[in-house]
């Protein structure tokens, strides 16, 4: 019995160890360790002068369940990736704790978020365990990347109010869905598609001096984080001829 049993043991512990490496290999959805902390404003929302460039967005997109990041931030790739956050003392932590938008650059006592109060309390089991978990001010956490969701949106433009027509354009982009990163943006021209590569003047914000005139068309380089793919999209809807500083515009397109 035992001479039949030692072969199949041998065999299932191979298989059993095989899989663990095989897992550490490709554990893309895997949580990370790390530490969070809340940002030390009383306002339950994010900043509205984020790293990122958002403006007033970036403290009301996703409901305010908004952060900061350090290395995360990849100055300003990062920006507007989403991330769900838990905390891990089990006695006031949810299992799901919460999702949030980068949309500020910032780093604390060895802590890869700075959350929202909001996001931050949302990571708790109750209200009462909330109210513990805000005293403590940095908590241990585990995180991983996740799709960005909103529904009923489409990637928006918002030009940026410090743009001056038609000299100088900046614009920021809003509601990217999905997982992926905007490693490139290029404005084409659409008449006779001249295009420009644009430089990303810091976090979200993509600037050009002299923009070609005419109607233009934004479009983006979309990276894939986990295998590297990378993507031009081109939406439907162009910016007008005579876009002004602080308008917004539809793209018509959502990604995933
Ligand atoms: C493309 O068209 C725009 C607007 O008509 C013009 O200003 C620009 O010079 C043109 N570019 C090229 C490369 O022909
Ligand atoms: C998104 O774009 C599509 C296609 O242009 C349009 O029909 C739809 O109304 C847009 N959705 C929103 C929420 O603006």
């Amino acid at each position: 019995m035992t001479l039949y049993l030692q072969p199949l043991t041998l065999l299932l512990v191979c298989v059993l160890l095989r899989q663990t490496l095989v897992d550490g290999a490709t554990c893309k959805d895997c949580f990370i360790h790390s530490r969070a902390a809340h940002y030390p404003n009383s306002d339950e929302m994010g900043t509205e002068t984020g790293a990122c460039g958002f403006g007033s967005f970036g403290a009301i997109i996703n409901g305010g369940d908004v952060s900061a990041a350090s290395n995360l931030y990849r100055d300003g790739v990062g920006c507007g990736a989403c991330y769900q956050v838990r905390c891990t003392n089990s006695m006031y932590c949810s299992d799901k704790g919460v999702t949030v938008v980068i949309t500020d650059s910032g780093s604390g006592d060895n802590t890869d978020f700075i959350l929202s109060r909001r996001a931050y309390a949302k990571m708790s089991q109750t209200t009462y365990a909330a109210a513990s978990l805000l005293a403590l001010g940095v908590v241990d956490i585990e995180y991983r990347r996740v799709p960005c969701s909103y529904p009923y949106k489409n990637i928006t433009f918002k030009i940026d109010e410090n743009s001056n027509y038609p000299h100088y354009l900046a614009f920021v982009i809003w509601y990217q869905q999905g997982k992926k990163d905007v490693t490139a943006v290029q404005l084409c021209e659409t008449t006779n598609l001249s295009c420009k590569l644009l430089d990303r003047s810091h976090g979200a914000v993509w600037t050009v001096v002299t923009p070609p005139s005419g109607p233009l068309s934004i479009r983006m380089l979309l990276s894939d984080v986990d295998d590297g793919e990378e993507t031009w999209v081109v939406p439907l809807n162009n910016i007008p001829q005579n876009w002004k500083a602080g308008d917004i515009y539809d793209s018509g397109i959502q990604v995933e």
